[in-house]
Formats: structure tokens, sequence, C-alpha cells
């Protein structure tokens, strides 16, 4: 069995980043704010800053689960630098390839991406919003400590289709 290796990335990598990204967006649209039409139009330099601005403030940083050099997973989370807004994170873009689920490869990427945020100091807590449908994902982030703090009516419209979402909180 080929190992999954979490890992960071420089920023010469953006095209694997993009190509992942728009899977997911294509592949669940009911799980993203963004869409695949929407970043489809992005210009390299935008995928490239994606990669860049790790552990700064007004920054993000994201892991990647790679297997034999292919990836096929990812979690982030940024952060402003508004002093009264700069200790929340915003948990976003958690996704693995739909045939390599149920591995345990989203927890793992979610524990890094967690401890990461932990170790900065000005991060007190981490936030995130969840298609309340989503059971695979609303459990990832319960087992990952995050509890459901509220529930945003009709919040996503995907093709004529609204979903709420679960406001999900962890604090440090
Ligand atoms: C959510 C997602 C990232 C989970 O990835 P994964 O690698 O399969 O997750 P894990 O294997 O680490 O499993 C995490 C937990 O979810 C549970 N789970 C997985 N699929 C499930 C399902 N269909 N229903 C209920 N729970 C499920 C697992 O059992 C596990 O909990 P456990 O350890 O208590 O058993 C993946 O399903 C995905 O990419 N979904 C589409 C995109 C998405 O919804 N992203 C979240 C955006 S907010």
């Amino acid at each position: 069995m080929p190992e999954t290796s979490i890992i960071s990335l420089p920023p010469e990598r953006w095209r694997d980043v993009k190509q992942l990204r728009l899977e997911a967006l294509r592949e669940e649209p009911a799980a993203f704010a963004s869409s695949y039409q929407d970043e489809l139009a992005f210009g390299d330099d935008v995928w490239r800053a994606r990669l860049t601005s790790a552990a700064q403030r007004d920054g993000n940083m994201t892991f990647f689960a790679e297997v034999d050099g292919a990836l096929i997973g990812m979690a982030g989370a940024g952060w402003p630098s508004k002093a009264k807004l700069r200790h929340v994170a915003e948990v976003y873009g958690v996704y693995v390839s739909a045939d390599m689920r149920g591995k345990g490869t989203a927890s793992r990427l979610m524990r890094r991406l967690l401890d990461e945020l932990r170790s900065l100091e000005w991060i007190e807590k981490a936030r995130l919003d969840v298609n309340a449908e989503s059971r695979a994902a609303v459990r990832l982030y319960e087992k990952s400590g995050f509890e459901i703090v509220g529930r945003a009516l009709r919040e996503l419209k995907v093709d004529g289709r609204y979903y709420d979402l679960h406001m999900m909180e962890l604090h440090f």
C-alpha cells in the first residue's frame, strides 16, 4: 500500500494545487462557497499566492495529502490582520478525493492544520461553516474538536437548491 504523506508545498507546485481545488469544486459543488466557474477564472498569480504566506499575520496555511507524488487531499486556514479579528482562524477548502475517502486522511490533515494554528501565539480559536447535510464533514470536524454553535438557514444556493450551514468553532 503506498503511504499517504501530509505536507506543505512550495509555490512551484501551484499547478497541482489548482488541479485538486478545481476537482473539489467540480465534484462537490454543495460543499464550498466558491464555484468551479469562480476559480477557473483565477490567474496563475492567485494560485501561487495561496502557497506563499504561511505563518504571517494576515496569512494563510494549507496542508496537502500526497500519495506517490499525486495530491489527494487538502485543508487550509486563513486569518485577518485586523486587530479585533486576528485571533480567529477560518478553516476552509477541506477535501479528499472520492476514491481515497474513509481512510483517516482528512482527520490527519485536520490534526496537522490545528497543531500548526495552535502554535501561532495570536490564534485563539478556529471557526468554519459546513453544509449541514454533509454528515462526513460534520463528523470530521466534531472528531477534530469543533462544536456546532449556530445554523444559517438557506445560506447556500446550488443549482436552485438551498442548503443550511452549520457554524462550528474550536477554542484553543
Ligand atoms: C469530509 C471529507 C473531507 C472526509 O474525508 P475522509 O478522508 O474520508 O475523512 P476521514 O476518513 O478522516 O473520516 C472522518 C470521519 O468522518 C466519518 N465519515 C466518513 N464518511 C462518512 C459518512 N458518509 N457519513 C458519516 N460519517 C462519515 C468517518 O467515519 C470518520 O469518523 P470516525 O473516525 O469516527 O469513524 C470528505 O468526505 C470530502 O472531501 N467530502 C466532500 C468535500 C467536503 O464536504 N468538504 C468539507 C467542506 S466544509
